[in-house]
């Protein structure tokens, strides 16, 4: 099954000014967005296409396959878009999108380990070619090591409790699985199963760990602004609070610099959005314009 686009018409009719523009959509994923911004532009308009994980680039070069000509695939890290765009002597670009976050083919069938509901080796790695994998985390760091980890990028109320189930556990048997781990954190919550499941931070946290997601947002929100042509948009969807804070402050930072807020407050999915597409339900969208 393929990624379900999120916030779709509001990217669509806020990024694309320009129908005959140079977009970048900096997280292809299964090409949701970028099908959609394809079919909007001109004759002239085109797309770069970036994504670290290659089993996502090469769904999005299937499905975009009759606009190949439009566009250019890069597998690489956002955080990399200035050396891309130098290397192709491109100086500026008419918009840029960041759809953060996981897809539904990693979560649902890439097995390596993302989902809580799967039985699958603890990866967790975008990209194939990172050394650090969550078996290694959950198997190597120092209990105070991994409470900090789950309650800075999982914002885990009972990580210390986790850790601590966590460095017995592996005392005992090493942590292979997805599943052991969910089980195991269930176990050291006591939690009563609700609508959402209770590894859901501790998923989040090591994901967000193991792919340096944060360093990764921060380095792209230093220079992305920048390859922004005159009127040019960024469009970053983040679901994530830390993720939108970093995004809010250094959108606001670039005021009167140079840059327009275009979203004084982010945009949420509908209702309808949300009840059609679950996964939706924490998106925001926040947008800036150069001017
Ligand atoms: C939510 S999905 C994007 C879905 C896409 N907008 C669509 O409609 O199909 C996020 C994608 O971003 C990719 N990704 C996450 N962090 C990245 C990074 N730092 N650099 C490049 N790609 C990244 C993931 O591999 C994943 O494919």
């Amino acid at each position: 099954m393929l990624h379900k686009p999120v916030l779709l018409r509001e990217v669509l009719e806020l990024l694309v000014l320009n129908k005959n523009g140079l977009y970048v959509d900096g997280t292809v994923g299964t090409g949701g967005h970028a099908i959609a911004i394809l079919k909007t532009l001109g004759e002239e308009g085109r797309i770069i296409a970036m994504d670290r994980d290659p089993q996502a680039l090469e769904t999005a070069r299937s499905v975009l396959s009759q606009y190949a000509q439009k566009i250019i695939f890069i597998r690489d890290r956002f955080s990399k878009i200035h050396e891309n765009l130098t290397s192709m002597n491109i100086a500026e670009v008419d918009g840029i999108l960041l759809d953060l976050g996981m897809s539904n083919p990693q979560i649902q069938s890439s097995g390596r380990g993302f989902s809580f509901l799967k039985d699958e080796p603890l990866d967790m790695r975008m990209d194939p070619d990172l050394k650090l994998t969550a078996k290694d985390v959950v198997n190597t760091y120092r209990e105070k090591e991994l409470a900090r980890l789950l309650k800075d990028f999982g914002e885990e109320d009972k990580a210390q409790k986790i850790a601590k189930a966590i460095v017995h556990q592996r005392k005992i048997r090493k942590i292979e699985t997805s599943k052991e781990l969910a089980e195991l954190v269930a176990r050291a919550k006591n939690a009563k199963y609700s609508r959402i499941h209770p590894a859901t931070k501790t998923f989040m946290a090591l994901r967000i760990h193991i792919n340096d997601e944060l360093s990764e947002l921060k380095i792209f929100l230093e220079s992305a602004p920048r390859l922004l042509t005159h009127k040019g948009r960024l469009c970053i969807i983040s679901y994530h609070s830390l993720e939108d804070r970093m995004v809010k402050t250094s959108f606001n930072s670039l005021k009167n610099h140079g840059f327009q807020v275009i979203t004084k407050k982010p945009i949420r999915p509908s209702r309808d959005e949300i009840q059609e597409n679950p996964s939706a339900r924490s998106a925001k969208l926040r947008i800036i314009e150069r001017s």
